[in-house]
């Protein structure tokens, strides 16, 4: 047996991991890969009943398991409790504790949204880029100061530190994946200002070496985010630090058409972690109009890395893209002349074309 966490959080948490779940039972009963499903707290919803984001519990579990599907943390009802139990605590304890150390956010263009994009479709059609952020160092888990007076006024501080082997580490995994796509990988930095961004970029450097087959370069946060904008296709992988990663990806689900069809992996030491990049919505929670596309696909992603399915993962995604393709839309992407649909009915559509 295969043993899977499912952890849905907060807010639509709960709608888009119960959506997920139901499209791997009915992969499970096709391929006959013996899922097993077991469910913790984590996020406000820990919070509210053990006192706790991330009760150790479900640490434990996780570190077990084969792999872990996840919902989304947060919600306005836990902004003014103690930063340390904050329900995106939850989130940083995980990634820490499981040694997440590798982001994959992949963005792809659906040729049935691209009309809905907010971008011009001969500038987004065809993008098929893979963000590999880093998970867990940089300014994210660095010293930090909530608050001191120095000099007579209240400042507080966070810092920014990258090893060698942390940037080793999540460059050998950056190139290993653009050598199996189009060998082109960016690396993105702030190395003109930043002493940690010029360590890095000499690291990812060396280790290019390595790697003849891919052609590397080098841009700067800033004009990664504009090149973005202007030329999607001109990028294959990226990769970058965890802050960084966490903009541009936010700023590249844009050219995918939503946020909500987005997946991601976290790929670790002791398991792998997946899920859909975007939050928990807590304002459309319970309503079933959430898009549950991007954890199904996440679903997916659970199924190629941390199981080694690559056909079931492609049924999924394939899946996905018929229902797309023959003109269902949750409200998210909804546009007049398609047919709208919510949470429970895309699910359901996309099992039968599973
Ligand atoms: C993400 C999110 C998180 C992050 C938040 C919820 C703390 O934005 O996974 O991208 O900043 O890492
Ligand atoms: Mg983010």
């Amino acid at each position: 047996m295969k043993k899977i966490i499912v952890i849905p959080g907060d807010g639509i948490g709960k709608e888009v991991t119960d959506s997920a779940v139901k499209v791997l039972k009915k992969i499970d009963e096709k391929f006959q890969i013996g899922l097993e499903f077991e469910y913790r707290d984590a996020g406000g919803t820990a919070y509210d009943k053990f006192g706790e984001p991330l009760p150790a519990e479900t640490l434990d579990a996780c570190k077990k398991a084969d792999a872990v599907l996840f919902g989304a943390v947060g919600g306005k009802k836990w902004d003014n409790i103690d930063v340390d139990k904050r329900p995106e605590k939850a989130l940083f304890g995980l990634r820490k504790g499981l040694g997440l150390f590798a982001n994959l956010r992949p963005v792809k263009v659906y040729d049935a949204l691209i009309d809905g994009s907010p971008l011009k479709p001969e500038l987004v059609g065809g993008s098929d880029l893979l963000i590999v952020r880093e998970l867990v160092g940089g300014i994210y888990f660095g010293e930090r100061c909530e608050s001191e007076i120095y000099n007579g006024v209240e400042r507080a501080w966070d810092t920014e530190i990258y090893s060698v082997p942390e940037i080793e580490r999540i460059a050998k995994l950056a190139f290993e994946s653009a050598k199996i796509r189009r060998g082109k990988l960016t690396s993105v930095d702030k190395a003109n200002v930043l002493a940690s961004s010029r360590l890095w970029r000499r690291v990812v450097i060396e280790l290019a070496k390595n790697f003849p087959e891919v052609e590397l370069n080098h841009l700067y946060v800033d004009n990664a985010a504009m090149q973005l904008a202007l030329n999607p296709k001109q990028f294959d992988v990226i990769v970058t630090s965890n802050m960084f990663g966490d903009i541009l990806s936010d700023e590249a689900a844009v050219i995918g058409g939503s946020i909500g069809l987005m997946p991601s992996a976290s790929i670790g030491e002791l398991t792998s972690f997946y899920e859909p990049i975007h939050g928990s919505a807590p304002d459309i929670a319970g309503k079933n109009i959430a898009n549950s596309m991007g954890t199904i696909l996440s679903a997916a992603m659970l199924l190629r890395y941390s199981l080694n399915a690559e056909e079931a993962a492609k049924n999924i995604e394939s899946a996905v893209d018929k229902t797309l393709a023959d003109g269902y839309r949750t409200a998210d992407i909804y546009q007049d002349g398609f047919k709208k649909i919510g949470t429970d009915e895309a699910t359901e559509i996309i099992c039968d074309r599973i």
